[in-house]
């Protein structure tokens, strides 16, 4: 049921799980609190009362996020969203994160299914970040690199790493780097192990999609063939 409920793009699959375990989702008017529950296409399932609309349409966004936009839904601090940005009336979420202040490739949707297949570990979605860095990498860091890097206890893989740009005058440095991993802070805390500040972080492509010619707050649509083409890395 909660998969019903997440691909429904009502909510996450943790929050559907949530709304179960605590007693607000009705199956044909009675009360289900069991994850797992099965639901056929002709059950009637309400939340709060509410009857689940069960054909949405499915949309999906690219966005360009700038700095100062939080990658959520709301914010109880009343900081801008990403979903602020788009123009919809559907429930859609970014699939990941950003952090505040880190700028770049956001995909936005209500395809809980697809959001799940590019969030899961082990389809290992690639993302690729530019990193400007304070600071000039040296042979050590890219053996500790091509190692792989212990962060809080698990190894980070990296895909591939090159400096783009040094600045010698200014002493930074500005990095690609590859990763496969969703883990929050990741490429900051990656340049922190090796000791290093991140000055500024942008995402420049998320598996095969870029950032094209969207300046920072545009976004696109998805075309049908990328959609199915995100689909198919699972
Ligand atoms: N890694 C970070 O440190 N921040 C991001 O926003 C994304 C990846």
């Amino acid at each position: 049921m909660q998969k019903v409920i997440a691909n429904s793009g009502y909510t996450s699959r943790r929050k559907a799980e949530e709304l179960i375990i605590n007693n607000h989702v009705e199956v044909n008017g009675e009360i289900i609190n069991t994850l797992g529950f099965k639901v056929s296409g002709s059950d009637i399932i309400s939340i709060d009362g509410n009857i689940l609309n069960r054909q949405v349409i499915k949309e999906y966004y690219l966005l360009n996020k700038p700095r100062e936009v939080i990658c959520s839904v709301s914010d109880d601090k009343g900081r801008k969203t990403v979903v602020d940005l788009i123009d919809t009336k559907e429930r859609i979420y970014p699939i990941g994160r950003l952090d505040y202040d880190t700028t770049g490739l956001i995909i936005l949707t209500n395809d809980g299914q697809l959001a799940n297949l590019l969030m899961h570990p082990k389809n290992k979605i690639t993302k690729t970040y530019i990193a400007k860095i304070e600071g000039i990498l040296n042979e050590n860091d890219f053996k500790k690199m091509r190692q792989g890097i212990l962060i809080e206890n698990k190894k980070l893989i990296i895909d591939h790493v090159k400096v783009k740009e040094i600045d010698k005058i200014k002493n930074t440095s500005l990095v690609e780097v590859v990763i496969h991993e969703g883990r929050n802070h990741i490429i900051k805390k990656l340049f922190a192990s090796l000791g290093y500040d991140v000055k500024k972080l942008t995402r420049v492509k998320f598996a095969f999609l870029d950032l094209g010619h969207l300046k920072s707050g545009e976004y696109r649509q998805l075309s049908t063939k990328e959609v199915k083409a995100l689909y198919s890395l699972k």
